[in-house]
């Protein structure tokens, strides 16, 4: 999968996608993420890429010059014309499904904006999907680029040394993953849940789905409309549901129990 990232920081992308799971992607060949200076393609002897709004108003605008014509340099080396995703708070908030339907693509580039924003024509000309990466503003497209390739590039085959490790983890089945333990065995008193040490893969299967269910319906309960549960898993969760109901109405919601249920 390859992504091509029109940004006027192609070194900090570069830099933090170097490293760790994508940077041995990369060296593996499973990934390759070329940073293209939208800088190079200004019209301007000083390189300027930016100018006054028209209309009035605070800060700069990118000119649409600049990011079209990197854009169609781009499709002219490659001979194809890639979907292009705008990286902007005004866009659908990524999730793992999207994340899932972008991993299909062979190429993506990824546009990053900066100052007030890109010039409305060049979004419209190439732009084909607009993301955002969760309901804040931040100073530019480039981190929200570098989640959206770290998350999508752990999807492609190879990526992860274990290749169920993606297919079982968070937001599989639209659950929470359940609580992970390592060595020690008891640590500062705390000890490993006892079924964990049983060797009994049914029962430590039952629990980490049931641990699951639990932990999303107190973390993300808004997940659970579309989570795939089996009809004693759906049984559980609403005694869950009740437990937690009985425990709020005996008792106010910050004290010393709050977040127990009779259930744990
Ligand atoms: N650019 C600035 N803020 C952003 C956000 N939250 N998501 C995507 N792009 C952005």
């Amino acid at each position: 999968m390859h992504f091509h990232i029109l940004t006027l920081f192609p070194e900090m992308v570069l830099g933090g996608l170097n490293t760790s799971i994508t940077g041995r992607a990369m060296e593996k060949g499973l990934i390759s993420v070329d940073a293209i200076n939208i800088r190079d393609y200004s019209q301007d002897k000083h390189r300027h890429v930016d100018d006054y709004p028209y209309g009035g108003g605070a800060g700069m605008v990118m000119q649409p010059g600049p990011v079209c014509d990197a854009y169609e340099a781009l499709a002219a080396r490659t001979g194809k014309r890639p979907r292009v995703i705008y990286l902007t708070p005004q866009g659908r908030v990524l999730n793992q499904k999207i994340a899932e339907d972008l991993a299909k693509e062979e190429d993506l580039v990824l546009l990053c904006g900066h100052y007030e924003g890109i010039d409305e024509r060049a979004l419209e000309l190439i732009v084909t999907d607009y993301l955002s990466i969760g309901d804040y503003v931040l100073t530019g497209g480039e981190l929200p680029a570098m989640v959206l390739i770290d998350c999508v590039s752990r999807l492609v085959p190879g990526v992860l040394n274990n290749e169920s490790s993606a297919e079982f983890e968070s937001f599989h089945d639209n659950l929470l993953e359940y609580p992970q333990y390592t060595r020690p065995e008891n640590f500062r008193g705390l000890t490993v849940p006892p079924v964990l040490l049983s060797g009994h893969h049914q029962k430590i299967d039952a629990w980490r789905r049931e641990r699951s269910i639990e932990r999303t319906l107190r973390r993300r309960p808004d997940l659970l409309e579309d989570a795939v549960l089996a009809p004693k898993e759906q049984a559980y969760l609403e005694a869950l549901r009740e437990a937690i109901a009985r425990e709020e109405t005996a008792r106010p919601e910050d004290g010393p129990d709050a977040g127990k249920t009779d259930l744990q």
